[in-house]
């Protein structure tokens, strides 16, 4: 079989060309360079993660595939003793040990696992950082890394059914997320907090509170980091101020949240122009990024070779952690809905809403004036 060599951050790996070239499912991906940013994230992430910790970190791969992100991890996360990589399949961890060797990567300081994912994580933990990269929807693995994620420790998470969860497939979405995405101008945010809101359930189950720590959506994929912590009545008070649901109204485009335990107080009429309110939800309500984290992120740009996807994509991000609302309007929404003869400036709106940009649209923006005054200082504007 014919391999190409491919260079991504420090890491040199090999893996089949038609993978390369043609990427399915069924190919078993081995490597998917849309992928870059989220490892270049990933590894920026881990160096902050580890600034906090005062001696090495254990980490883990359960769905490692050519094991490029470990290799990244291992050459460029300061302060790692070892980390166990995983794959269920035999020829993907071909792959995955001469990769190992191209890179000179001693063997002391990794572990090489033929398991189902669950079996691995359940029969090796605990660890400090636990990266769950599978096709598709992470549900399977969940359960699994938060039994064997260290107090303290970090898991990264992402998802390739952005369509479930972004309303394309309702039912499925309710089915493995147990919660209703919607149709509207911020579907993708919607989708990237019930897939945290899932995450967090199987935490919360287990008396281990979470803090949200970054997360996006990128092309095809949503991506969390959480930390985890100990202490039920702390699970008690992050569920009260971060899950909850969405209320939504098609007509005027009025957003608001209710806490999950306090729908008794629910009324379904829009409060702005008396419209019936929809609904996506359950979700997590809470902060998507922790400011200090995004800061370090940025800081560490400097000392690992990235993509320049990824500080773009940072470098929204830290603007739009200043204001993290739920939810956020879009020019073109806010046009059609109160048909407006112009679309108004991205940067006078911003200027006007005291706004900020937002990495899931370009036309995108948050702001946290209330709904009323933001449709009356457009309406200005155009
Ligand atoms: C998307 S790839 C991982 C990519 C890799 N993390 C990276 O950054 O390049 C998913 C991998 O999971 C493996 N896999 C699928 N189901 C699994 C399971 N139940 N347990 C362990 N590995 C599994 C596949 O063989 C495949 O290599
Ligand atoms: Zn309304």
């Amino acid at each position: 079989m014919s391999l190409v060599r491919i260079e991504e951050g420090s890491a040199l790996v090999e893996v089949p060309k038609k993978i390369v070239e043609h990427i399915t499912e069924r190919n078993e991906v081995f490597y998917n360079p849309a992928m870059a940013v989220n490892r270049d994230l990933t590894v920026l992430l881990l160096r902050v993660f580890v600034r906090e910790k005062d001696r090495p970190i254990k980490v883990a791969e359960p769905l490692a595939a050519s094991a490029i992100r470990s290799i990244r991890i291992l050459k460029e996360v300061p302060n790692v003793e070892k980390v166990y990589i995983n794959d269920i399949s035999l020829d993907a961890l071909k792959y995955a040990k001469r990769n190992l060797e191209l890179n000179r990567i001693a063997p002391a300081r990794v572990e090489i696992w033929n398991e189902d994912a669950n079996v691995f994580l359940l029969k090796t933990k605990y660890f400090d950082y636990i990266d769950i990269d599978p096709f598709g929807t992470p549900v399977d693995f969940l359960d699994a890394t938060a039994k064997a994620l260290a107090h303290r420790g970090v898991t990264g998470i992402t998802a390739t059914d952005t369509a479930p969860l972004s309303a394309t497939y309702p039912k499925t979405c309710l089915r493995r997320y147990f919660a209703k995405p919607i149709e509207n101008e911020f579907y993708h945010e919607v989708g990237l907090r019930i897939l945290i809101k899932k995450i967090a359930e199987f935490f919360f189950q287990y008396d281990i509170p979470i803090e949200v720590l970054f997360s996006y959506s990128y092309l095809h994929h949503f991506r969390v980091f959480v930390k985890r912590y100990r202490g039920a009545r702390r699970v008690d008070e992050i569920m009260k101020t971060s899950i909850g649901y969405l209320l939504y109204c098609h007509k005027c485009l009025y957003r608001g949240t209710i806490p999950f335990d306090r729908l008794r107080e629910l009324d379904t009429t829009c409060p702005v122009c008396g419209h019936k309110l929809d609904f996506a939800g359950p979700l997590w309500v809470g902060k998507l990024w922790n400011e200090q984290y995004v800061e370090g992120m940025l800081e560490e740009l400097t000392n690992i070779r990235h993509q320049k996807e990824t500080e773009k994509l940072l470098k929204v991000i830290r603007e739009e952690s200043r204001l993290q609302t739920v939810g956020f309007y879009t020019l073109s929404a806010l046009g059609k809905a109160f048909k407006l003869p112009s679309l108004p400036r991205k940067k006078d709106v911003l200027k006007v809403l005291r706004g900020v940009p937002t990495h899931f649209s370009g036309e995108g923006f948050r702001t946290n004036l209330d709904h009323k005054e933001v449709i009356e200082r457009i309406k200005a504007l155009v």
